[in-house]
């Protein structure tokens, strides 16, 4: 039985033991494969494998050719669940070992992201700054009603503020008090919090394997591309039929396939793995997340109705609604019927659902 998340001390040994049996099965093809996570410290916040789960049931409802499997990355079980727990493990620990006693994180003001760097500081007794961008609602909801149940240090900056330059504000007046803050940026994406991505897809391949499928398309939603970036490099690397489709939720794809090729091209490095990806190698779709970031679409509200539906498990408006909205738009015109199975990163998010309320009334 793997360790859950202990004391800092625990948190900065390795875990070498929890590693082996996933090395054992997900790296050791002739050693060709032989990426070695376990030289990264790690928190070991969650469960590991996290669940895979068949969707029969919403398969019959699009009337698709390839079965439909869900990664259940919303059941991380730290602060709600979601794909940053997985970034978070890695970068919390680099965090915990440079001695940092003041973590700084920044995001909108229902971000999924902070809200689990928010627990994961609170277990190991850390204090916790979030700069959360937008307007400061009269009535706290969702992934902020949990920021302040936990007790964060929220700051509230307009939308047209550079949050980086608060955030360098705020680390300057907390260096001169003697503190230690570490700062976490956007959504958690750099190469060492997208190594959880490359574990995620590792482990999928496997269940996969485990479970007799193999899955041509892999969807999931793509924002600040750490998690496409850590899922490009592992798929490439150890499944290259399995095409990472990156719905984006909030820029025009040429950028963001930029981002991913740019974010899996660092993993490679810091894996030691001598390949590179360029943009034109990526796929990314722009045309589901609507008007803005953030603004629900009514093809992602619908998604978020069909899956809660059929299979009883909830997405959110902002990132996997709109994922999903994609994966089932390309589903329905027969896009993916050249594989036996697709697969969708569930990357969590639902605890926003909560803050949209009056999209959902009927
Ligand atoms: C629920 C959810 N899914 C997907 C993403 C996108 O992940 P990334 O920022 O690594 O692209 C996020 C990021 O905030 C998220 O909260």
């Amino acid at each position: 039985m793997q360790k859950l998340l202990g004391s800092v001390s625990d948190a900065v040994v390795g875990q070498q033991g929890a590693q082996e049996s996933l090395s054992d099965t997900c790296f050791s093809e002739k050693g060709e494969y032989a990426v070695d996570l376990t030289r990264f410290k790690r928190l070991n916040l969650f469960r590991r494998p996290t669940p895979l789960e068949e969707l029969a049931r919403l398969q019959q409802a699009i009337g698709c050719k390839p079965r439909i499997f869900l990664k259940r990355d919303d059941l991380t079980d730290s602060g709600l669940g979601g794909n940053k727990n997985r970034k978070l493990d890695f970068i919390m620990a680099d965090a915990v070992a440079q001695g940092s006693d003041v973590i700084i994180t920044l995001g909108g003001v229902q971000s999924n992201h902070c809200r689990q760097t928010l627990a994961v500081a609170t277990k190991l007794g850390l204090e916790c700054h979030l700069i959360l961008q937008g307007e400061k609602p009269a009535v706290r909801q969702g992934n902020l009603l949990y920021d302040t149940l936990l007790g964060a240090n929220i700051h509230f900056v307009p939308a047209d503020a550079d949050m980086y330059e608060v955030a360098a504000d705020l680390i300057a007046e907390l260096e001169k008090k003697g503190r230690k803050p570490y700062l976490i940026p956007v959504g958690g994406s750099t190469p060492l919090g997208a190594l959880g991505y490359v574990e995620s897809t590792l482990e999928v391949i496997e269940q996969g394997k485990e479970m007799g499928v193999t899955f041509g398309h892999a969807f999931l939603a793509t924002g600040s591309a750490g998690t496409q970036g850590g899922a490009e490099a592992a798929a490439r690397e150890k499944c290259p039929s399995m095409k990472i489709h990156g719905v984006s939720v909030s820029r025009e794809a040429e950028p963001v396939k930029k981002s991913v090729a740019n974010m899996a091209n660092q993993v490679y490095a810091l894996l030691g793995i001598d390949k590179t990806v360029s943009p034109e190698d990526i796929i990314v779709y722009d045309q589901y997340y609507g008007e803005k970031y953030a603004v629900p679409t009514e093809a992602g509200n619908d998604a978020i109705r069909l899956l809660a539906r059929t299979e009883a498990i909830v997405l959110d408006p902002v990132y996997t609604g709109k994922a999903m909205s994609g994966m089932i738009d390309m589903l329905r015109k027969g896009l993916l019927d050249d594989a036996e199975a697709v697969l969708f990163f569930h990357t969590g998010g639902y605890p926003a659902i909560f803050a949209y309320a009056e999209y959902f009334q009927e």
